[in-house]
């Protein structure tokens, strides 16, 4: 996976679909359970952000740093091959776009323009079936045109100081589209055992859950060592911020 016609694929715009990852999805399920119950997909009566954020970092332990990579070779990646960051958990519940204090997880907008390099790519594995009601989308026709965007505010060094993706209250600058009446994403529908590869220079955004249940799944971001250092990736179109994430990539 990932080999030198795949990535240029990616950096094209290209969105893959691959099989795989059901034993680590699996894993996951069992480490969700023991902190959400038997019902994880069921909304709670409280908070479910506490919860999520006690996962998470359950999730950051030493030990699923093997089990992560084991994950990657096992759908045949090269891991010495990339720079990888720690995966990340999403956990978005029914009707959470609706709260103000969650409306930035819902913007739409390009990673790159959160300092991630433009060789990135994006691994998203939901951990069960996802469709329109409960997924993530993506404004394909966006790829290669330049979108009005405030990531010329977003330093990643300030980010970082204050707390980062860890700190689920930051809120100094989370780039954004900035077009008011935006066309609606292409959702992307996925089964439990398959996955998604797309480049992080591609505009996209979580979608609304009008489903009952909470809807789970994983990134990882993917960064390959050489083609970082030769200047390959996606078109930089219009992404202004300052800064690397790269020195963090270290899962
Ligand atoms: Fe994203």
């Amino acid at each position: 996976m990932l080999d030198p016609n795949e990535r240029e694929q990616l950096y094209q715009g290209a969105l893959l679909k691959k099989s795989g990852g059901l034993e680590f999805g699996e894993q996951l399920w069992q480490a969700i359970r023991a902190e959400l119950g038997e019902q994880p997909r069921q909304p709670p009566e409280g908070d479910f952000l506490e919860p999520l954020t006690r996962l998470r970092q359950r999730l950051s332990q030493p030990h699923w740093r093997p089990l992560s990579r084991q994950f990657l070779s096992g759908l045949g990646l090269p891991v010495e091959e990339f720079f990888i960051d720690r995966f990340r958990l999403r956990g978005v519940a029914p009707g959470s776009h609706q709260i103000a204090a969650a409306a930035a997880a819902f913007y739409a907008h390009r990673d790159t323009w959160f300092a991630n390099p433009q060789a990135q790519i994006n691994l998203w594995m939901p951990l069960h079936d996802v469709s329109q009601l409960d997924s993530f989308g993506f404004y394909p026709q966006y790829f290669a045109q330049a979108v009005a965007n405030d990531s010329d505010r977003f330093d990643y060094e300030q980010f970082v100081s204050q707390g980062g993706f860890q700190n689920p209250n930051s809120r100094l600058c989370q780039p954004h589209w900035l077009e008011p009446s935006r066309p609606a994403a292409q959702p992307v529908h996925l089964k439990f055992g398959q996955l998604l590869l797309f480049s992080a220079a591609h505009l996209h955004a979580t979608l609304p859950n009008v489903s009952p249940h909470i809807r789970f799944s994983i990134d990882v971001r993917l960064v390959h060592r050489r083609d970082h250092d030769q200047g390959l990736g996606a078109p930089n179109l219009d992404n202004h911020s300052r800064g690397c994430v790269l020195a963090d990539y270290t899962w």
